[in-house]
């Protein structure tokens, strides 16, 4: 990689960054532990999915899971359940339930 493609990938990164930390910057996890009560029939408040096939998300980063919800809003990520869920939150509901299950720490232990 060239010194100017570099520089250029440096940029972009700090960009990135740099919008996200704007966006997420009022995020409130304990607002977001309580808005999750609605969805740990399948995920579990703790973020343990609860049925087998919705994916885990306790210490999934915010930014992924953002992404995500705002995907299923949109429409442009298609899930019978997840749309229906993710229909009426606003940007600042996401953001909380994100820093919610990003905020929970996981352990694991992987097979001998
Ligand atoms: C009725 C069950 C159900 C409820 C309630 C539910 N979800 Fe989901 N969720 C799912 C399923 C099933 C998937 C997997 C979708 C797929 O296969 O694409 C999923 C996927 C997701 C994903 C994508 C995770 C990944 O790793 O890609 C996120 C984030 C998520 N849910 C967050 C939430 C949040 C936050 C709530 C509450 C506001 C919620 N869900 C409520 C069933 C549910």
């Amino acid at each position: 990689m060239s010194a100017l493609n570099k520089v250029r990938c440096g940029a972009l990164i700090m960009s990135v960054y740099l919008s996200f930390s704007a966006n997420t910057f009022a995020a409130d996890p304990a607002e977001g532990r309580i808005l999750a009560t609605q969805c740990k029939t399948c995920h579990g408040i703790d973020g343990i999915a609860k049925i087998p096939i919705a994916p885990n998300l306790a210490g999934e980063s915010q930014i992924y899971l953002e992404k995500q919800l705002k995907a299923f809003r949109s429409g442009k990520r298609e899930n019978e359940m997840m749309s229906v869920v993710t229909k009426n939150l606003t940007d600042q509901q996401i953001s909380d339930l994100a820093a919610w299950y990003e905020s929970i720490s996981v352990t694991v232990s992987i097979p001998e």
